[in-house]
């Protein structure tokens, strides 16, 4: 083994800087974009001085192998996060996931552990769909959870579609489609993630174990009225598409909150955007999810007839289209039994929790059997420049996920 591979502080201190915004402190890493490829390039370096063998996909996730000698790769215990963030998200939520895999590889080679069946570290792109709006993108396309075609026509605010965002970054967006054999050859999959929420902090626990992931979606509203001007048209002449939109999101969140759900209108664009003209179109997009797919289906159903009828009233269309969804994942009770034992064997408490966000892990649950270790946010923020996981529990979550490498990939 090489030098050079770095404790967890020092995978983390290198990665730090890579895409962040020197302005907000937050990070834009949006996927085929060069903080994207900078992220990529520190995960390559890192695995591959592990000893382990880097290959991107055809979907554009990297894969790290690192397979017993005269084995095939089956079986796999795969382990891994992504990169990728919101516009001006935290440091930790995805990075976290792929800097303890790192990390946790490096503990047990380290103790001289050696695995009786390939343990593998993969980078899914675009989790977030910050910039191509659809949420865990290569783990979508992996499991043929969306169709090639429709993806390479996803596009932007920018207007760039995702072809041409990997052909400019070297990635030959042809191949995209599914991957059964990769699928097949997957025993189990761990994601290590920060705690998004704040469950873990009263309990004590520096650590958690994923009991399911709700229902969740987003959706585009795009309220069309007519261009006016600010200071002659009188209010009875208008068709402002800002009032129903103003409308929905108090009507949206009145909704969500009587059924226990969410529902969160983070991003408007109103045009053409003059301070001093009535706007001629409101898009939004909503986010909405809640503890099953019953609640959130009625709950989209209030909102949507809300919209309408607030568009009605001011001379508004209305368009709704669901832009991705993700329903109710229970993860795999058996492996989820079985990482609890190892973590209660090494004195580790890690309570069972259910989350609201969503992770590739929920994708890939659909496949193979998977699992999610949190590691405690002290104030559950997310999401957020203000996100946070404390060094001690990040180290904690690297010695967790090492135990739970070692004990599924160490015998049959
Ligand atoms: C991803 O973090 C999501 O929950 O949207
Ligand atoms: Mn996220
Ligand atoms: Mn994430």
């Amino acid at each position: 083994m090489t030098n050079s591979v770095r404790t967890f502080a020092e995978l983390w201190r290198e990665l730090e800087p890579l895409g962040r915004d020197p302005g907000s402190g937050g990070y834009r890493r949006y996927s085929w974009t060069p903080a994207d490829a900078q992220c990529r390039a520190w995960f390559t370096r890192h695995a591959e001085d592990l000893g382990l063998a880097v290959e991107p996909d055809n979907n554009g996730n990297l894969w790290a192998w690192w397979v017993p000698e005269n084995q095939r790769r089956a079986g796999a215990i795969v382990t891994g996060s992504h990169l990728d963030s919101v516009p001006d998200g935290g440091a930790y939520d995805g990075p976290l996931g792929v800097a303890s895999a790192l990390a946790a590889v490096k503990e047990l080679k380290d103790k001289g552990f050696y695995p009786e069946r390939p343990v593998v570290l993969a980078v899914f792109t675009e989790e977030e769909g910050a910039r191509f709006r659809v949420s865990c993108l290569g783990s979508r396309l992996m499991t043929g959870a969306i169709q090639p075609d429709a993806a390479r026509a996803l596009s932007g605010e920018d207007g760039v579609t995702l072809a041409t965002a990997m052909s400019a970054a070297g990635f030959d967006p042809g191949g995209l489609g599914p991957r059964e054999d990769l699928l097949e050859g997957i025993g189990a999959f761990i994601e290590l993630h920060v705690e998004q929420g704040r469950a873990l902090a009263p309990l004590g626990a520096a650590l958690g174990v994923a009991e399911s992931i709700w229902p969740h979606g987003r959706w585009r509203l795009d309220f069309t009225g007519r261009a006016d001007h600010a200071g002659t048209a009188r209010f009875a002449d208008r068709n402002d598409p800002m009032l129903p939109y103003a409308s929905t999101v108090l009507a949206a969140r009145r909704l969500a909150a009587e059924r226990g759900a969410l529902a969160t209108f983070g991003k408007v664009i109103a045009e053409p955007g003059g301070v001093n003209g009535v706007a001629a179109k409101v898009t939004a997009w909503l986010d909405a999810r809640a503890a099953d797919d019953e609640v959130l289906g009625k709950t989209l159903t209030m909102i949507r007839s809300a919209a309408e009828i607030a568009a009605g009233e001011h001379g508004v269309t209305l368009a709704v289209s669901r832009e991705s969804y993700t329903p109710l994942v229970r993860f795999d009770e058996n492996l989820r039994n079985r990482i609890a034992g190892v973590l209660a064997a090494a004195g580790m408490k890690a309570p069972v929790l259910p989350t609201g966000a969503g992770h590739d892990a929920a994708i890939l649950a659909a496949r193979v059997p998977t699992a999610m270790l949190f590691v405690r946010n002290p104030t559950g923020v997310s999401h957020s420049p203000a996100e946070h996981a404390d060094l001690a529990d990040c180290e904690a979550g690297v010695r967790a996920l090492a135990l739970v490498l070692e004990n599924l990939a160490g015998s049959r």
